[in-house]
C-alpha cells in the first residue's frame, strides 16, 4: 500500500475520477464530503470499479473541528487534493459571501492543519479562468492573470495567492496548483460521472441532457464570435485524463525531493473545439442527433482559450489522450445510464 492521501470534495465529479485512478495506483483514500453537490452513492461506483470502497467522512471541510477529528481519526494521512468547492459562476455572482466563505475557509483550515499533522503537500483544482480572456493562445503558465470577472473566479486567484504566501512564509510544506480547462465526460465503465443538480450550466452535460430528450434543445451562445465557425472555444480535457495529473501531481509532492514549493500546471489537450465541433463529435461518436439552436450570447463568455500543456507534458510526463470522440461516447453512455435510474 503507498501512501494515505485526503481527497476533499471525493463524491463529487472531478474528486471521484481522482479516487479510481489514486486506488489504481495503489494510494489509500480518505474522502470527505458534505454532499452539497454530490451523491453518496458515487462511492458505489468507485468501489464497483476499484473493488475498494474508500473511506468515507460525511463532514464540511469550513469546519476546523471536523478536520481535525478526521486526521485524528485516520493517522498518516501524506497528501491532500483539495476538491471541495462550490463552483456554479453565476451562483457566486448572486451569492459571493457563500463563495468567498466555503472555498477559502476550506482552504485555510487545510493548509492551517498540514504542518500539525504531518501531511507534506497539497494538490489544488484552480482554473483557466484565471487567465480571463488571453491575449493570445495557446496560453501558457506565464501568462497575466487577469481581474476576475465573478466571485468564483476570484476564489481560485485568491486560493493560489493564500497558499503561495504560507509556503513563502516558511510553512513546510509543497503545493502543485493544477489549472484545468474544461473537464468532460465520464468514467468508460459509466460507473461514475457528472450530476448536475438541476438545469446544467456547463455545454456537455446540457447536450447529452438534449440529445437524451430531457431538454428540447440545447442553445448554442453566439455565433458571431471571431472564430472560423462563429461560437465560442475552449480546450475540452477527458475527466480521466484530468484525474490521472492528480496522481502524477501527489506523487511528484511526496516522492521527490528537488521540486519547486509551488508548482503550477495547465491542463488541457493543446487543442480549442469550437460549440459547433463538439456538437458535431458528439453525433459522429454516437449516431445520436443533438437538437440545436443558435442564440444570444451569453453574458461573461470568453471568445476563445485553449491551453499551451508544454509543461505539464514535460515536467510531469503527462499528455491528455483521449480522443474527443470517446469522451464524447463515454459522456453519453453515462447519460443513457443515468437516464435509465
Ligand atoms: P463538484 O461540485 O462535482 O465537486 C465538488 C465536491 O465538493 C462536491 O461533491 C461537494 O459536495 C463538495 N464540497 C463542496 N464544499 C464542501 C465543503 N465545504 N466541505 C466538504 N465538501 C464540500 O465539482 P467538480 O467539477 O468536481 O470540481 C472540483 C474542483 O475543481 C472544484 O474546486 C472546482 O472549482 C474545480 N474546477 C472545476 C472545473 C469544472 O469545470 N468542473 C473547472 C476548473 C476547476
Ligand atoms: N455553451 C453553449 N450552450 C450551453 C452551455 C454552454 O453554447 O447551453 C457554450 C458556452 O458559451 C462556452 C462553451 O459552451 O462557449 C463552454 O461553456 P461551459 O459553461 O461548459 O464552460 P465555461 O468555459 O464557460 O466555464 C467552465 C466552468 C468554469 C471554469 C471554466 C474553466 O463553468 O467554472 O470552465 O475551467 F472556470
Amino acid at each position: 500500500m503507498k501512501d494515505k492521501i485526503l481527497v476533499t470534495g471525493g463524491t463529487g465529479y472531478i474528486g471521484s475520477h481522482t479516487v479510481v485512478e489514486l486506488q489504481n495506483a495503489g494510494y489509500d483514500v480518505v474522502i470527505i464530503d458534505n454532499l452539497s453537490n454530490s451523491n453518496v452513492k458515487v462511492l458505489d461506483g468507485i468501489e464497483a470499479i476499484t473493488g475498494i470502497r474508500p473511506v468515507f467522512v460525511e463532514g464540511d471541510c469550513t469546519n476546523i473541528d471536523v478536520l481535525r477529528k478526521l486526521f485524528e481519526a485516520n493517522p498518516g494521512i501524506k497528501g491532500i487534493i483539495n476538491f471541495a468547492a462550490s463552483k456554479a459562476v453565476g451562483e457566486s455572482v448572486q451569492k459571493p459571501l457563500l463563495y468567498y466563505r466555503n472555498n477559502l475557509n476550506t482552504l485555510i483550515n487545510l493548509l492551517d492543519l498540514m504542518p500539525e499533522f504531518g501531511v507534506k503537500g497539497i494538490v489544488f483544482s484552480s482554473s483557466c479562468t484565471v487567465y480571463g480572456e488571453p491575449d493570445m493562445n495557446p496560453i501558457d503558465e506565464t501568462a497575466p492573470i487577469k481581474p476576475a470577472t465573478s466571485p468564483y473566479g476570484n476564489t481560485k486567484q485568491i486560493s493560489e495567492e493564500i497558499i503561495e504566501d504560507y509556503i513563502k512564509s516558511g510553512a513546510p510544506i509543497k503545493s502543485i496548483l493544477l489549472r484545468y480547462f474544461n473537464p468532460i465526460g465520464a468514467h468508460p465503465s459509466a460507473e461514475i460521472g457528472e450530476l448536475p443538480l438541476g438545469v446544467p450550466q456547463n455545454l456537455v452535460p446540457y447536450l447529452t441532457q438534449a440529445a437524451a430528450g430531457i431538454r428540447k434543445e440545447l442553445t448554442v451562445f453566439g455565433n458571431d464570435y471571431n472564430t472560423p465557425d462563429g461560437s465560442c472555444i475552449r480546450d475540452y480535457i477527458d475527466v480521466v485524463d484530468l484525474a490521472k495529473a492528480h496522481v502524477i501531481a501527489i506523487k511528484r509532492i511526496l516522492d521527490k525531493e528537488d521540486t519547486d514549493a509551488v508548482e503550477i500546471f495547465n491542463l488541457g489537450t493543446g487543442r480549442g473545439l469550437s460549440v459547433l465541433e463538439l456538437i458535431d463529435s458528439f453525433e459522429r461518436a454516437t449516431g445520436v442527433k443533438v437538437p440545436h439552436k443558435i442564440g444570444e450570447r451569453r453574458a461573461g463568455d470568453i471568445e476563445k482559450i485553449w491551453a499551451d500543456p508544454k509543461k505539464a507534458n514535460e515536467v510531469l510526463g503527462w499528455t491528455a489522450g483521449v480522443p474527443i470522440d470517446e469522451t464524447m461516447k463515454n459522456a453519453w453512455a453515462w447519460q443513457c445510464k443515468v437516464t435509465q435510474k
